[in-house]
């Protein structure tokens, strides 16, 4: 196997830690570097055991930050770039978007600016479903596939958007090396405890009311996160230079069905559950055409959900110290603001 460097932003999060992990299992001469701005979603003691594999690298910076950026990837001359950095809360984007528009628009730019200065052989943009807007619940048939129209409903999935359009106008125009995922909702491990699955989990845990949003029919498609991971490991190494690739596992789900699942698993009454004031602009439903990436990269999803959700549970029950530490310090603050008074 060769040798490859590949940085990864935002592994500090949800989903970039899973992928580092990944990476670094199954590619144990490539060299992992991590660059995370740690912000309220970034969590250094969820990369405690990478740091002890000495192939893997954590350099705190933030991805807006040019020069930071510049003397990483002189330092590191990266054959691939993954950014995972992002501001990722749709109800925080909504709250207030200057900062979605800052990271997630000016980060990309920054990154690619330094992938063209450095020769770097693949940008990979991580990109949501969410760009394409939502789908009616009275029509089934319709999926999200690569040529759908981007319909953006929040200031998340706008921020998400510009930042598609600017990966492909990078390739256009400078011929910079790139390629584009769109993933379903993800759940697994690390996942932060503002998110609806966690969220659920922890408030069940405490007996606290369940807030579910309007009528609790919303659609989301839920993937687990390993195999998000697998589905960009592909694309990175595959011959995807210029393509956008729609990532989901055909798993639709109501949020209220997986409210009383989780409720179910834990044994706790469906009397927990609250329906509070629902979301703004929120998306109706979601759904995913992976048609694309399963036959032009043999791509499956390996996790059926009725197993990943109980892994995940179990993973939050043995993994208390994770998510005790953050629901502890400022998470209680933003709580009460989001949810007081709905
Ligand atoms: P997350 O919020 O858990 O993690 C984001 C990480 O980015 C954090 O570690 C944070 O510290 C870091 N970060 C934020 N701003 C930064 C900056 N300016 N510079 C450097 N690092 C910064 O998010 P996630 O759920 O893991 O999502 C990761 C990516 O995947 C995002 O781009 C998101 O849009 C996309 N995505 C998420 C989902 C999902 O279901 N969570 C689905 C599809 C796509
Ligand atoms: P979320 O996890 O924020 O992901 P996204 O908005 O990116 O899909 O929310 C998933 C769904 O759950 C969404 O329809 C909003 C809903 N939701 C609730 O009903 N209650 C909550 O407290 C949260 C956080 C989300």
């Amino acid at each position: 196997m060769d040798k490859k460097t590949i940085i990864v932003t935002g592994g500090a999060g949800f989903i970039g830690s899973n992928f580092v992990y990944y990476m670094l299992k199954k590619y144990p001469s490539y060299r992992i570097v991590c660059l995370d701005a740690l912000t309220y979603a970034g969590n250094l003691s969820t990369l405690e055991k990478a740091m002890k594999n000495e192939n893997f690298r954590f350099v705190k910076a933030d991805i807006r930050d040019a020069e930071a950026i510049d003397n990483l990837f002189t330092e590191e001359k990266p054959d691939i770039v993954v950014n995972f950095a992002a501001e990722s809360h749709v109800d925080r984007s909504i709250a207030d978007p200057q900062i979605f528009l800052a990271t997630n628009i000016m980060g990309p730019k920054v990154l690619m600016d330094a992938c063209l200065n450095h020769g770097v052989k693949r940008y990979h943009q991580v990109s949501t479903d969410e760009v394409y807007g939502d789908l009616p619940l009275d029509r089934p048939d319709l999926f999200f596939t690569e040529n759908t129209n981007l319909h953006t409903s929040s200031p998340y999935s706008a921020s998400k958007a510009s930042a598609d359009l600017l990966t492909m106008a990078y390739h256009r125009t400078y011929k910079l090396p790139v390629s584009i995922s769109r993933c379903s909702n993800n759940y697994g491990p690390y996942h932060f405890p503002e998110k609806l699955i966690p969220l659920m989990i922890i408030n069940a845990l405490h007996d606290k009311p369940l807030p579910v949003y309007g009528d609790g029919l919303n659609v989301r498609d839920w993937l687990y996160v390993e195999d998000h991971c697998k589905a960009i490991d592909m694309i990175i190494h595959g011959d995807c230079v210029g393509e956008v690739y729609n990532v989901g596992g055909h798993n639709e789900m109501a949020n209220i069905d997986i409210v009383k699942l989780i409720l179910k698993e834990l044994g706790k009454p469906e009397s927990l559950i609250t329906f509070v004031e629902d979301r703004k602009g929120h998306d109706r439903r979601y759904a995913i055409d992976p048609t694309k990436i399963k036959t032009q990269l043999g791509w499956e999803p390996e996790t059926k959900f009725e197993n990943g959700i109980v892994k995940t549970i179990k993973w939050y029950l043995d993994h208390k110290d994770w998510w005790e530490e953050i629901i502890s310090g400022e998470y209680q603050n933003y709580y009460k603001k989001m949810y007081e008074g709905k």
